[in-house]
């Protein structure tokens, strides 16, 4: 009986293990800078699909500074997309937002 409670504990810190450190990093950059403005990052993650990700992350991560530079209302973000800090998160973002993507299966599904 005690090694079958082995197991499951094993099973579960394994399964609650499976974010790679990149995309841990990338969460963490969301929660410290996106998270006032955006709310939950699985859920942004959530709202394109991975491919959307990428294309929106692609030369370190451009685009998605761009959407923010033509919105008055991201001003406060615009310091944020223009320094290193960004180019230098935007790898671990880019992993984050791929990871929990609208078609990656790592979203639990609510519609
Ligand atoms: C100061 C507030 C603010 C911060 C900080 C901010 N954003 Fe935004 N974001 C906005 C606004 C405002 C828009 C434009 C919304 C619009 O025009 O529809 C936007 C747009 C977006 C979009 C496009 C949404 C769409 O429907 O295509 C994405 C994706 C996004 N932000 C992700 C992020 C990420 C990731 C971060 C952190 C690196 C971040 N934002 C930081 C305010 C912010």
């Amino acid at each position: 009986m005690r090694k079958f409670y082995l197991i499951a504990v094993v099973a579960l810190i394994s399964s609650s293990a499976v974010l790679s450190a990149a995309t841990y990093k990338g969460q963490k950059v969301y929660i410290e800078t996106c998270k006032e403005c955006h709310g939950g990052g699985q859920e942004m993650a959530g709202s394109k699909k991975q491919r959307a990700w990428e294309k929106l992350m692609d030369k370190k991560g451009e685009g998605l500074a761009d959407i923010h530079f033509a919105s008055k209302k991201a001003q406060p973000s615009w310091e944020y997309f223009k320094s290193r800090n960004y180019t230098k998160d935007a790898k671990h973002l880019e992993d984050f937002l791929i990871e929990y993507g609208s078609d990656s299966g790592n979203v639990p599904a609510c519609n």
